[in-house]
């Protein structure tokens, strides 16, 4: 069995990591990142490139592709990788809509009945945006309707100070055009804990991971600016410290029934399939799906996978997934970054990287967008690289987790917070809060 990744993070590093030596892994990704360069044959070029990943794949025979990020999935990548008979983990470019498309993905819980949605609204003109904002009289999101990288989402009360603002930056989406659409989605601001739920999706049948809370401020305590996700946990019982297995079961309902309405839409998703929910006084709300992987839950999930992944890669690709088991354990995630990360990170600084006394401490490591170069570790703008450890409860594999940060050294900073029984502690009363 030959199987090709496509993508170059830490989440596509912990899927090469999760095929192992189970089949030939290949890959395909746009800077060297040593984990997946130390355990695949690599090409490097950019995953967008619908011909080169096509050429790569044909050239190598290759049975399975596994496609990371959403980016490739918006241009067809599985689409084209089909048509030349290589099976693939990911959606089709129809499919890919629950993520690429908010007004799709709104409609089909409209049109379908299905539980957990938020009051919204897409608009294409300033007039009904400034009526709608102002008869509502809550607080609301703005979201592009396409893709913009994580982005383009701000919300009221938090990057939008007052009214005016959302009205202006609403009016910015649509005459900008950003993510393409001359339109915006506006929604309800849904108010509690967020947390993931990721299944494995063939087609028909969806088989759900452990639950995941990701945490996406820079600074400890939530502070400063939104980034690609700094550090995340799961816990022993697939749930969460306050996430029940009533609402669970609840969220993983709602994407049984979502899965279900992209089949009678646009055909078939089969691939990974993200939820993002929000769990305050009235159950969870879906606040957005991913057609993919999350970054950083995927290295949650995985490290605690006991059924062989490329079997389950092989049966959703057959329409036949037969289930997965997890070890019953906790994990925490940190994510070191660099300093200025997101925004002002200087890149192209040496990071250095002790894995032996990291693995000795407790801790795995996944490299994300960082370069290797003459034995050396660079860094960009972005995530360099996370670390995951495993214990019996959150707090062990917290500990773990921060220790073992010490053998990473450059010009980097994470959050110390993520999984401390403090932060853990603030989580569970603001759900309990809400709730009264
Ligand atoms: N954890 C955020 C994401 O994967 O989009």
């Amino acid at each position: 069995m030959r199987i090709l990744v496509v993508g170059t993070g830490a989440r596509e590093h912990a899927i090469c990591k999760a095929i192992g030596g189970n089949a030939e892994l290949y890959s395909i990704m746009s800077n060297k990142n040593p984990g997946i360069a130390r355990i695949s044959k690599y090409q490097i070029g950019s995953e967008n490139d619908l011909e080169g990943v096509k050429k790569f794949a044909e050239e190598n025979k290759i049975d399975i592709a596994v496609i990371g990020p959403e980016a490739p999935l918006e241009k067809g990548i599985v689409d084209a990788l089909e048509k030349i008979g290589v099976g693939c983990v990911g959606p089709t470019m129809e499919a890919a809509k629950i993520e690429t498309d908010k007004v799709f993905m709104r409609n089909l819980f409209e049109n379908y009945k299905i539980d957990g949605s938020l009051v919204y609204k897409v608009f294409d003109n300033y007039d009904d945006i400034s009526d709608f904002i102002d008869d509502f009289g809550k607080d609301v999101v703005i979201k592009p309707v396409g893709l913009t990288g994580g982005k383009g989402v701000k919300i009221m009360g938090e990057q939008l100070k007052d009214v005016e603002e959302a009205k202006k930056y609403s009016k910015e989406i649509i005459d900008t055009k950003m993510s393409g659409y001359a339109s915006v989605v506006i929604e309800e601001r849904a108010l509690g804990e967020e947390f993931t739920v990721q299944a494995f999706v063939d087609g028909k049948n969806i088989v759900p991971m452990p639950a995941v809370q990701d945490h996406p401020y820079a600074f400890d305590d939530d502070k400063g600016p939104i980034t690609g996700g700094m550090g995340s946990y799961s816990d022993k019982n697939g749930l969460l410290p306050f996430l029940d297995k009533e609402s669970y079961d609840q969220s993983v309902k709602i994407m049984e029934d979502t899965v279900k309405a992209i089949n009678m839409e646009v055909g078939p998703y089969r691939g990974f399939l993200y939820g993002q929910f929000m769990l305050g006084a009235d159950g969870p709300k879906l606040i957005e799906y991913n057609a993919r992987f999350g970054d950083p839950e995927a290295m949650n999930v995985l490290e605690l996978l006991k059924t062989n992944f490329v079997d389950i890669c092989e049966g959703i690709v057959d329409g036949n997934l037969k289930g997965a088991e997890f070890r019953d354990k906790a994990t925490v995630c940190k994510y070191i970054v660099p300093n200025g990360y997101p925004g002002n990170a200087v890149p192209n600084q040496v990071i250095d990287v002790d894995e032996k006394r990291i693995n000795e401490a407790g801790a795995q490591v996944y490299y994300a967008a960082v370069n290797e170069k003459d034995g050396k570790i660079y860094s960009s703008s972005s995530r360099a690289l996370g670390l995951v450890s495993v214990g019996e409860t959150i707090d062990e594999a917290e500990k773990l987790c921060e220790n073992a940060t010490k053998y990473v050294k450059g010009d980097i900073y994470h959050r110390r917070d993520v999984g401390t029984a403090d932060l853990i502690q603030k989580r569970v009363k603001h759900v309990e809060d809400l709730k009264k």
